[in-house]
């Protein structure tokens, strides 16, 4: 099992040829936006300009959800603008835009929030994360294939729904309303993850990697 120095390693020798794209994914929970903050920060530390984007960005905002009549879905796929999320990975790619700014969710609004991120014409690793990263279809498809790798945080059911619970009850819910999204929607999602974990280019076992919580 890799652990995070061979991770750093790995992650910085597929920017040794020019900027590229790291994809992180795995099941609603799973770890994967406390794992990008690590290896970003760690990337950093080696001399690595790194950043983090966030798929979560590209949410629908509640308004258009309910206008599609999606609230209730938020979260799965058909409610995050991917066509958008595809133009900016291939944009930072192929355009010489000196910076280019990014949406992030907020978890306190729970809400996108344009502008959040900046990726500057140093960086050379953009690490970006989110559930439909293997996703087969347009324009999740397209997404893929300006991605260098794509790595699949694995973390067992029982600990990774706890986590779900626990955090949508810090963000409000009350702990049925919490346990009741995570069994009826959450776990939805996390069911067409997992499903993909296969065609993913490294599996991470993220009990063994053993990362303290992140921030939410
Ligand atoms: N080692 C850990 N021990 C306990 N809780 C943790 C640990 N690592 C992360 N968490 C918490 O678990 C929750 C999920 O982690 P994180 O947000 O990194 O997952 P995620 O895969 O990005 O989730 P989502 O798909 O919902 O964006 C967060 O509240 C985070 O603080
Ligand atoms: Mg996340």
């Amino acid at each position: 099992m890799a652990d995070m120095s061979d991770l750093l390693g790995r992650a910085a020798r597929l920017a040794a040829g020019g900027r590229a794209i790291l994809g992180v994914t795995g099941a609603p929970g799973a770890g994967k936006s406390t794992f990008a903050e690590h290896l970003v920060s760690g990337l950093l530390e080696r001399g690595v300009a790194a950043v983090r984007l966030p798929m979560d960005g590209f949410h629908l905002a509640d308004a258009t959800l309910a206008s599609l009549g999606l609230l209730q879905r938020k979260g799965s796929v058909e409610t995050f603008d991917g066509y958008g999320y595809c133009a900016l990975l291939h944009r930072l790619l192929n355009e010489a835009d000196p910076f280019v700014y990014a949406p992030d969710f907020d978890r306190s609004l729970g809400q996108p929030l344009a502008g959040a991120v900046t990726i500057g014409p140093d960086v050379q690793l953009v690490v970006t994360e989110g559930n439909y990263l293997l996703n087969p279809e347009n324009p999740w498809a397209q997404a893929r294939a300006a991605l260098a790798e794509v790595w699949y945080c694995r973390l067992p059911d029982a600990e990774r729904q706890r986590r779900l619970v626990t955090r949508h009850m810090r963000f409000g819910k009350s702990e049925e309303g919490a346990r009741s999204w995570v069994s009826q929607v959450d776990e939805a999602n996390a069911a067409q993850v997992s499903a993909l974990e296969s065609s993913a280019d490294l599996v991470i076992d993220m009990e063994a990697l053993g990362l303290p919580p992140g921030r939410d």
